[in-house]
């Protein structure tokens, strides 16, 4: 029998995991940089969690949710988002709170049972960022630039940013209410999607994709335009502030996001390299969560970034991850070789020289060529004549230089340009 990866998963191998770790690495490193300190949640909640939160309107809640009954009977979901397992934790355990400015960071995998495609999975990874206990617009300019600035340390560019306001619960009814006059008219042409949509929530449709419907959502009336006058000031000292920090944004007033929670600022990042997934960071703020979800009043913002999309991006630029780990291969000839060989091996390791050895035997030759596909930086030779010497040939594997090192002294000397501390 034949297994492979469920639909929609995508395993993560070695030859791709530096990569990984280099995106992981700049996230966290932009993030700390800003002062966000890691959350890990778990993987799975409570189904009420996300129900509650991201909004049963939503196409996640409503179609997109892995959700099972545990042997207890309690229904469980996958998370297919991080920011209500935040909130969730963030009450439990008494870190939010009006009076404390609470930053926290996240990087993980998330499940969304959606139609896979091109940068579309139902397992996919995201990293990202909430900052709880201010509705400061400067924040919101804050946590915008900081996505902007990580995706210059990943040498990204042909970004777009993506910004807009979806106000708040005192002006959206209006707004809601003008767009389900317009929408009466021409509901009938769309999808059975947006037919949905209009009698749930209207605010959905603008977020159709289908192309029959885009004419008349591009005409639809739009939020800025029915902000009250605290969501105005907000949005404008929110623009004043990206733009004395020279971030580049264009404003979309069609831009409401996928999940319900949102207040204010909504934007999105995309890529002109991706294809129909091109949205590679989506975020905003969502004011009201903290509350609908047990907590006082607290105020909160964030984003969360496709890790995979960033792959893919990063992929077509052809940036090349590190291709080897390996600084020192060292081959053996016979057992007693083999025994000082694993000696040394190990004292590499101690030294915090990432190493490797021949483990199944082979010949000289055979260890050569695995040293070769491994792409070692250096091989040291080490056969009968060499036990005697108590030296041996350290080869450069690029420059095919090598020169002969004692056994005592490969490993102090294992650095500099190379390898070995001399003066070759
Ligand atoms: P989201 O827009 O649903 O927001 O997801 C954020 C990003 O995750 C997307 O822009 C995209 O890059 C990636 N993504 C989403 N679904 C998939 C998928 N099926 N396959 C691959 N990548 C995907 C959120 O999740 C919010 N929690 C963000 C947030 C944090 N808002 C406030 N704080």
């Amino acid at each position: 029998m034949k297994y492979a990866a469920p639909r929609g998963t995508k395993d993560i191998l070695p030859d791709d995991s530096p990569l990984w770790q280099f995106i992981e690495g700049a996230c966290r490193e932009t993030f700390e940089l800003f002062n966000y300190r890691e959350i890990r949640t778990p993987i799975f909640e409570a189904t009420d969690v996300f129900t509650r939160s991201i909004g049963d309107s939503t196409d996640i809640v409503k179609k997109e949710m892995y959700t099972f009954p545990d042997r207890k009977g309690r229904s469980l979901t996958l998370r297919p988002e991080a920011t209500a397992s935040v909130v969730r934790a963030g009450l439990e355990n008494n870190l939010i709170s009006p009076d404390n400015l609470l930053k926290v960071y996240y990087l993980g995998p998330m499940f969304r049972y959606e139609r896979p495609q091109a940068g579309r999975q139902r397992q996919f990874h995201q990293a990202g960022v909430e900052a709880f206990g201010s509705n400061d617009p400067l924040l919101d300019a804050e946590v915008i630039q900081m996505a902007v600035n990580l995706f210059q340390a990943l040498g990204l560019k042909e970004l777009e940013v993506d910004i807009n306001s979806v106000g708040c619960k005192k002006c959206r009814p209006a707004y809601l209410e003008a767009l389900k006059k317009y929408f009466q008219e021409n509901v009938k042409h769309m999808c059975k999607d947006c037919l949905a949509r209009f009698e749930i929530n209207p605010l959905r449709i603008l977020d159709c994709k289908e192309e029959p419907c885009q004419k008349y959502i591009a005409k639809a009336p739009a939020m800025v335009d029915h902000l009250d006058a605290e969501c105005k000031e907000h949005f404008k000292r929110m623009v004043g502030w990206l733009d004395g920090l020279e971030i580049k944004y264009k404003i979309n007033d069609r831009l409401v996001r996928g999940l319900d929670y949102y207040t204010r600022t909504a934007f999105e990042v995309v890529s002109k390299q991706l294809g129909a997934q091109n949205a590679v960071c989506g975020g905003g703020r969502y004011d009201d969560l903290v509350e609908e979800m047990g907590g006082k009043s607290v105020p909160a913002i964030g984003f969360a970034i496709g890790l995979e999309r960033i792959m893919e991006i990063l992929r077509k630029l052809n940036v090349e991850s590190r291709a080897s780990n390996v600084g020192l291969y060292i081959a053996t000839i016979g057992d007693e070789a083999r025994k000082v060989g694993f000696d040394l091996l190990s004292k590499a390791r101690d030294a915090g020289i990432s190493a490797d050895f021949d483990y199944q035997g082979r010949s000289l030759k055979a260890q050569m060529k695995a040293a070769d596909r491994l792409k070692a930086e250096y091989v040291y030779i080490i056969g009968e004549e060499e036990l005697k010497k108590r030296s041996a040939i350290l080869k450069n594997m690029e420059t095919a230089d090598q020169h002969e090192i004692a056994f005592d002294e490969l490993i102090d000397n294992f650095s500099g340009e190379c390898g070995c501390g001399c003066e070759h």
